[in-house]
């Protein structure tokens, strides 16, 4: 099982250049997490400093109980070896071929033998659907391909922990698809925890388990995804929407005066107007635009599962325990997409379902001491 990773109270900055504070969220282990934010808000900075590569100012980041931002040397240089980086260009050495490139972290961190490194350079190489150009130069093939490459060498020591920065950045829209789909079947083979940096609004409404936005400094809000995709809090609707009207500008932020025109022409507009007509009144879902509700609306689409004949995702699991447990916390409407998916044995014993009385104080999978049901696995 992936680690969990516990930040809180992160801040950043350089020199006077505040780039984000009091940033606290937990990746639930194994579980996918997307991190959403206008370009520019510091949400590489922010992978940096999950991997020590970059010191935040104050506040912690715990993994297997060792705070990584104060820990000694030593400590971080083991810790690290927890995490894979697919970093945002894939970061490959040009003059090596493929093969080298995703071998390299092995023969610099281990002492593994020729013949065995081999073996794993092509398990991995595999796993993204690389075998056969161990051989090529990064700069002979396409930009789908580079990513593909970052990523089997971001896999090679067998990571508890995986960031992306941004690895559909650049691709088309079905390179995008076969990207994500990949992203999730390697969850589900690896069952380590993710945090994927995106622009793109389908993979942010389809990929994850937990979605957090970034926005003038903060983070603005970080959960599960129907708890985000249901929310009515207005840059968290914009982004998740892809809008241009709302609170994030163009360039990374708006003025005043230009929101404040823009949020009165939208209240003088009729509802069917520019911003609203493509969303269908009754499903609140876009039509016609890729997977169902993949592009935007008030609906929780289906989360992508991996490919045929691969298991399903371990997290799944730990994800409806732990739902199931602060289920009561969530606001009505993200209350009623979890709902949808928990499975009637967990929603049985939920309280406030209708087939046990909401009087019932503690949950039946709380009793026992085994479930990792809210938090309880830390
Ligand atoms: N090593 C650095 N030194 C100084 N400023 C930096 C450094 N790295 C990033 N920044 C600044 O931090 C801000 C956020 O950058 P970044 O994390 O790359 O944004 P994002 O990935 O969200 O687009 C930018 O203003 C950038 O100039
Ligand atoms: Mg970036």
């Amino acid at each position: 099982m992936g680690e969990e990773v516990r930040v809180e109270g992160l801040t950043k900055s350089f020199g006077r250049q505040l780039i984000w504070q009091d940033v606290t969220l937990t990746l639930p282990p194994g579980e996918i997490s997307v991190l959403l934010g206008p370009s520019g808000t510091g949400k590489s900075v922010f992978l940096k400093s999950l991997v020590g590569l970059l010191k935040p100012d104050r506040g912690r980041i715990l993994v297997r109980d060792v705070d990584l931002v104060r820990c000694s040397e030593r400590h971080l240089y083991q810790s690290r070896k927890l995490f894979g980086v697919l970093f945002q260009d894939g970061a490959l050495f040009g003059s090596m071929n493929l093969y080298d490139n995703i071998a390299f972290p092995l023969r610099e961190h281990t002492k593994k033998s020729e013949r065995v490194i081999r073996q794993i350079v092509f398990e991995k190489m595999e796993m993204v659907g690389l075998l056969g150009a161990e051989g090529k130069l990064p700069g002979e093939i396409s930009g789908g391909m580079r990513k593909r490459a970052g990523l089997a060498r971001a896999l090679v020591l067998d990571p508890e922990i995986i960031l992306f920065d941004e690895p559909d950045s650049g691709l088309d829209p079905v390179r995008v698809a076969y990207l994500n789909q990949l992203i999730v079947d390697l969850n589900a083979q690896t069952d380590a925890t993710f945090l994927i940096v995106t622009h793109d609004i389908g993979t942010a409404r389809t990929v994850p388990d937990n979605l957090g936005l970034l926005f003038r400094r903060h983070l603005v809000m970080f959960g599960s995804r129907e708890l985000l995709l249901t929310s009515d809090e207005p840059v968290i609707r914009q982004f998740l929407n892809g809008r241009k009207e709302g609170p994030i500008g163009m360039a990374e932020e708006k003025d005043a005066a230009q929101l404040e025109a823009e949020l009165a022409a939208t209240a003088s507009a009729p509802t069917t107007g520019a911003a609203t007509a493509k969303i269908d009144e009754h499903t609140g879902l876009v039509p016609d635009a890729g997977p169902v509700g993949s592009m935007g609306g008030d609906a929780v689409p289906p989360q992508l599962e991996p490919s045929g004949g691969l298991p399903e995702r371990r997290a799944i699991r730990r994800r409806q325990l732990r739902l199931a447990g602060t289920l009561h916390t969530l606001p009505p409407k993200a209350q009623q997409a979890v709902r949808a998916v928990l499975p009637p044995e967990l929603l049985a014993g939920v309280a406030g379902s209708p087939d046990r009385g909401s009087a019932d104080p503690r949950p039946y999978w709380l009793d026992g001491p085994s479930t990792g049901a809210a938090g309880a696995h830390k």
